[in-house]
This record gives C-alpha cells, sequence and structure tokens, in this order.
C-alpha cells in the first residue's frame, strides 16, 4: 500500500528532532506559519506530481523522468532532476544515520534507568558526553547502516507496510502521553504560543529557506522516494487523497512533538536554540519524572529509531534501483555499494560533532559552520528544492496537461484546476522567490 510505505518515508527523524529544533533556533511561531504554509501551497503539490509520476513511470526515479520526458518530446535530459533527488539521498543519509545511531544510544541509556529523575543539567552533560565520543557514534552509525542496508538489499516491501501499521498507532499514543505530561507541567501554554503566535521580527532571511526545506524534507520530496512508492500506488487510488493523507499525519507528528518539547523546554529553564541536541536533551527529563517513564522512555526511542529506519530505507531506494536497473547489479551489491558510501561519508558528521575543529568560514548567519550544519544546507536548503522545482516544472510544462490530468482522475473539475495552478504557476514562484530573498536580491533591489 503506498499510504503505509509514503507515511513511513515521510514521519521520521524529519518530524520529532528536526522540527523542533528548527523552529527553536529561527524564533518559533513565524517560522512556524511559513512551514505550513509551504507545505500546504507547495509541498503537497509536489507530493501529488511526484506520485503521478512515479505512477506512470513505474521505474526508477532517474529512468522514469528520462522515460516520460521522452513520451512528452520534452527530451530525456529530464533525468538529471532524478540524478539530483539521488545525490542528496545519498548525502541526507550519511548524516540521517548518524542522528539515528543517537536514538539508538538513547535505547540503550533509557533502558538502563539512567535517566530516572534526572535534572535538565544532568540530561545536558549525558548528552555532551555522548556525542563528544566519536568511537561510541561512529560504533551505533555503523548499526543503523547496517540495519538499513539489510533491509534495501532484501527489498521486503511488505514487511515495511506492515512494520508501519504496528509503527504509527503505538508513536501516536506515545506522542499524546507526552502530551499529557506536557499540559500537566504548567508550561504548555507559553510553549503554544512560542510556537503559534508568529513574531516576524524573530524570522531571519535564513529561517524563511530553511523553513521551506524542511517541508520537503519532511515529506521527502525531491529525493525521488515519493516517485519510488508512486509506483505501487494502484491506478484507480486517488493520487490527492493520498497525499493529503500523509501529509497531514506527518505535520501532526510534528506539531505534537514541538509543543510537547518546548512545554519541557520552558519548565526546565533550557534554551530554545540547543540546536540538534534539543530531543536528546528535554524527553528524558519527561520520562524520568513521569511514571512508567523507564518502559515508555525506552518504547519511544525504540520507536523514533523504528520511524527512521522507515524513512532511512526510502532515501537509498531511489540510488538502489537505479544500479540494479541501469548496471544491471544484483540487489544485494547495489544496496552494499550505496550503504559504504554512504557509512564513509557519515564519518566526516561524526566528527563533526566531536573535536574536529575545522569549520567552514561564510558570512553572516552561516559563519562558523561544521560539516554536519554544511551538508543539511546543501541537501535541505539547496538540492530538495531544487529537485522540487524541477519536478513542479516536469509536471506542469513538460508533460502535456491530458497525461497529467489523465493520471488524477481526468477530470477537469475545480480540485485539478487548483492543483495545475499550484504546480505551474504558486510552487515553482515560491520556491524562486525564496531563493532570491535568501540572497537578498530584494535588499539590493530596494
Ligand atoms: N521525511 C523524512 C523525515 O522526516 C526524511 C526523508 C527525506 C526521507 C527525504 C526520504 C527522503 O525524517
Amino acid at each position: 500500500m503506498f499510504t503505509l510505505a509514503a507515511t513511513g518515508s515521510a514521519v521520521g527523524l524529519g518530524n520529532i528532532w528536526k522540527f523542533p529544533y528548527i523552529a527553536g533556533e529561527h524564533g518559533g511561531g513565524a517560522f512556524v506559519l511559513v512551514y505550513l504554509a509551504c507545505l500546504a501551497l507547495i509541498g503537497v503539490p509536489i507530493m501529488m506530481a511526484e506520485i503521478l509520476i512515479g505512477r506512470r513511470g513505474r521505474q526508477s526515479p532517474i529512468n522514469t523522468l528520462q522515460m516520460l520526458g521522452r513520451e512528452e518530446d520534452a527530451g530525456s535530459h529530464w533525468g538529471m532532476v532524478g540524478f539530483i533527488g539521488v545525490a542528496a539521498g545519498v548525502i541526507i543519509i550519511s548524516f540521517y544515520s548518524v542522528i539515528a545511531g543517537w536514538a539508538l544510544a538513547y535505547v540503550a541509556r533509557m533502558a538502563s534507568g539512567m535517566f530516572s529523575g534526572v535534572t535538565a543539567a544532568g540530561s545536558q552533560s549525558i548528552f555532551s558526553a555522548l556525542i563528544s565520543d566519536p568511537e561510541r557514534l561512529l560504533a551505533w552509525h555503523t548499526i543503523f547502516m547496517v540495519m538499513t542496508t539489510l533491509v534495501v538489499a532484501r527489498g521486503v516491501r511488505s514487511g515495511l507496510e506492515q512494520a508501519v501499521k504496528v509503527m504509527m498507532p503505538v508513536l501516536f499514543f506515545l506522542l499524546l502521553l507526552l502530551t499529557a505530561y506536557a499540559l500537566n507541567i504548567g508550561e504548555f501554554e507559553r510553549s503554544f504560543r512560542f510556537l503559534f503566535q508568529p513574531d516576524f521580527s524573530a524570522l531571519s532571511r535564513g529561517g524563511v529557506l530553511i523553513a521551506m526545506g524542511h517541508a520537503f524534507f519532511t515529506l521527502s520530496l525531491g529525493v525521488g522516494a515519493i516517485m519510488v512508492y508512486g509506483s505501487y500506488l494502484p491506478s484507480r487510488v486517488s493520487i490527492a487523497k493520498a497525499a493529503l493523507v500523509v501529509a497531514l499525519m506527518d505535520t501532526l507528528v510534528a506539531l505534537l512533538a514541538g509543543v510537547t518539547i518546548f512545554a519541557i523546554v520552558f519548565a526546565n529553564g533550557l534554551p530554545v536554540a540547543a540546536g540538534p541536541g534539543l530531543i536528546f536533551q528535554t524527553l528524558p527529563i519527561a520520562f524520568g519524572q513521569m511514571p512508567g517513564g523507564l518502559f515508555f522512555g525506552t518504547l519511544f526511542f525504540v520507536l523514533l529509531v523504528l520511524a527512521a529506519w522507515t524513512s532511512a530505507i526510502s532515501l537509498v531506494e531511489p540510488a538502489v534501483a537505479w544500479l540494479v536497473e541501469n548496471r544491471a547489479l544484483l540487489r544485494v551489491r547495489a544496496a552494499v555499494v550505496v550503504g559504504v558510501i554512504a557509512w564513509l561519508l557519515g564519518i566526516a558528521t561524526v566528527m563533526s560533532f566531536s573535536d574536529w575543529s575545522f569549520r567552514f568560514r561564510f558570512a553572516g548567519e552561516y559563519r562558523n559552520t561544521g560539516v554536519f550544519d554544511l551538508l543539511d544546507i546543501l541537501t535541505s536548503g539547496i538540492m530538495l528544492p531544487l529537485g522540487g522545482f524541477s519536478i513542479a516544472l516536469f509536471a506542469g510544462w513538460a508533460m502535456s496537461r491530458r497525461s497529467v490530468r489523465d493520471e488524477l482522475g481526468g477530470r477537469d473539475g475545480l480540485a485539478f484546476r487548483l492543483w495545475y495552478l499550484a504546480i505551474r504557476y504558486v510552487a515553482p514562484l515560491a520556491v524562486s522567490l525564496v531563493f532570491l530573498h535568501t540572497v537578498g536580491i530584494f535588499g539590493v533591489l530596494g
């Protein structure tokens, strides 16, 4: 089933780990508003485009785009768009796996009872001890990469769907449990205001790009992941409905995680802009205080690993599928090749969290950027929006109106017209405007 696989891909570290920490770093409300607007106006229409392209092509993303480009007389160079996606997927999995490794490490730490009754300072120091230990990080990164490669090597689609079916309800239950805890500690309202009361003076120029980039990241767009899964969708199923369901679940998980985490942040006097360690420093405090926290906390990090796992699989699948189709590699070999490349690349991220003092020097907001942040900006800030932009152009301009309409149910009703407007004009323009805004063109002109 497409919806299960796509939800497994979309819901992951992006929702529970990344969304709260970037919302915290970029001032909360206004950032969240821009993010939600990007999801609705750019994300959902592009997701529908990826699904319809995937379903029509039924091959790996690179070959699908090449073939459809030829079929529509638009040229096979559209395959390049698939290449950007495949490269982005491999770069993302390299650091994604390191963070999933933190979650694995936290399963062990939670289960050991280390966090019972922990204070904010205690939780912070347990986290710093972990990330400043490169050998340990490397070991967990290796374990996660092996887990991912194994599943992709076996190509088990039904196992993936079964796992998502069990995982999602349990994840929702645990998030609701955390939300109940957050409601109890008295800072829920402040957290709610922080996330939903927009203060545009707190949103920087770079923040707008990061909000848009995260809309792509969290919905798994621009990589070809959704395109691969789109080829599973039976031809009579509604693409619009499938995309909406996935986007709604994804957003719900992110907002629930966010509102809970900031309640804990405020109740414990922690900094909102703690960065990538935010959930690892806050959630253990909650589990350390609630009854049954040892069990629920361990279960929570197990689920976080599972959610990351089902996303990781979809990050490498476009590359593996392409190697299998074009190089006639056995699936096992293709998976190992991609897995090893990602694992090697991941070592740079491991180092960037510890004592590797190498820093890139950029101007303004980006001075002092480490390797992890650099890879994150390169993918979420540049490659994914560029990939999504190209997909919009492909579906909106290169493919004929008739082909896309046939895939979307054949009717020329209001819903189709709105989508077509979004994919032809709104999404490409919005992505371009955010890019121009970020490089400061408007400031120069004004
Ligand atoms: N959407 C996933 C998450 O939020 C990450 C991802 C990005 C997966 C791109 C596939 C493709 O964690």
